[in-house]
């Protein structure tokens, strides 16, 4: 990718996604005026409101396709008549695991003038990453249902962890916090003092990659009821964090609500060998689409991910300047109390990108 030229695939989806993905795209455009590298965007129409008129929820072709991508951008995917799973798990995590996108990397971070549930925390305490295992876990799909439907219905749902699978998101982990550079500590979450087994191959991995390979970095752990608890009390010891793939999907919906909220809250599905995936952890919000109150600083913030993970960092650092110039001025996060219109925020946020 020397010539800076990147081939990105567009998937804005349902609902508010595609208000979102626009000024995303928005926001992209005078990135890479203002710095110098071309791009070649693809749109996919998949998502509900495909898949309700056709049946199609993800193609094997497009799933090559994507292959074949540079990154993609992705808004949000969901509708109100489609039976919850169905779309989540035929399209998001199908794309998850197909494309091997191994790490979910969710920043924890309070912007300026943005407004702060916890008590007396501000930007300085609240800066964290949190590297959630994406492929395993709770989410290997491994069980099933015995008698379903009887008075002796059994349902199992297994936690698989690989030692395999562990060790390379713990790996990315301690890479991210040395690259980081701001503590150079890394927290372990898990839940070692019950599931033993699972937190157990965790733990050894944990420790012997850090004693063998990153020394310099101060390991510490915790467990995630108690990290939950440290996340509203304490949430200036955290710098990095690496957990299994449930824990992990719960701890950063709390994440994102001490960060500001859904509004502004942004993520990777990251395969660090290959095709990596960004988008707005926020939804659909059908109740706000096509009003122009949808809050786009989580997709804009998704962009600068993407942009980050090509490489193109003083690109991805305009956008960070853009959003900081954007929640100074804005009266809130949440949908319809911006202050501002969706495309206005967009606006303000190149405005700061670009002066
Ligand atoms: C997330 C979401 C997904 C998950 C859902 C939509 C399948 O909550 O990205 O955190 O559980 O991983
Ligand atoms: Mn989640």
């Amino acid at each position: 990718m020397s010539d800076r030229s990147y081939k990105i695939a567009v998937l804005p989806g349902d609902g508010t996604g595609p208000e979102v993905v626009r000024e995303g795209l928005k926001v992209l455009e005078a990135a890479a005026a203002a710095t110098g590298f071309r791009y070649d965007l693809t749109h996919y129409d998949l998502g509900g409101e495909r898949y309700l008129s056709t049946g199609d929820i993800l193609p094997d072709g497009v799933v090559d396709e994507l292959r074949g991508f540079d990154a993609i951008f992705l808004g949000a995917i969901g509708h109100p008549e489609v039976q919850p799973g169905i779309l989540e798990k035929g399209l998001l995590l199908r794309l998850r695991f197909e494309l091997d996108q191994y790490i979910n990397l969710r920043p924890v971070k309070l912007y300026p003038n943005v407004e702060c549930p916890l008590k007396d925390k501000g930007p300085e305490d609240i800066d964290f990453v949190v590297v959630r295992e994406n492929t395993e876990g709770l989410y290997s799909g491994m069980g099933g249902f015995q008698y379903k439907g009887t008075p002796h219905e059994v349902s199992t749902q297994i936690h698989m962890t690989t030692r395999f699978g562990a060790e390379r998101a713990i790996r990315y982990a301690f890479e991210l916090t040395r690259k980081r550079d701001k503590m150079k500590q890394l927290h372990l979450v898990g839940k070692t003092n019950v599931l033993t087994f699972v937190h157990d191959t965790w733990w050894r991995a944990f420790h012997e990659v850090g004693e063998a390979d990153y020394p310099d970095v101060r390991r510490e752990y915790a467990h995630v009821d108690a990290t939950c608890m440290w996340f509203v009390k304490n949430p200036e010891w955290f710098d990095v964090i690496v957990v299994e793939n449930m824990f992990g999907d719960i701890i950063t919906d709390l994440g994102a609500m001490i960060q500001g909220g859904m509004g502004i809250a942004a993520g990777g599905n990251i395969n660090p060998e290959g095709v990596s995936m960004f988008e707005p952890i926020g939804g659909t919000a059908p109740s706000e689409t096509g009003k122009g109150t949808i809050n786009p600083l989580a997709a804009i913030g998704a962009m600068e991910m993407l942009l980050r993970q090509l490489g193109e960092a003083a690109a991805a650092a305009r956008i960070d300047s853009g959003i900081r110039h954007a929640t100074s001025l804005m009266k809130g996060m949440r949908a319809g109390e911006m202050g501002f219109t969706t495309t206005e925020v967009g606006d303000l946020v190149v405005e700061g990108a670009t002066s």
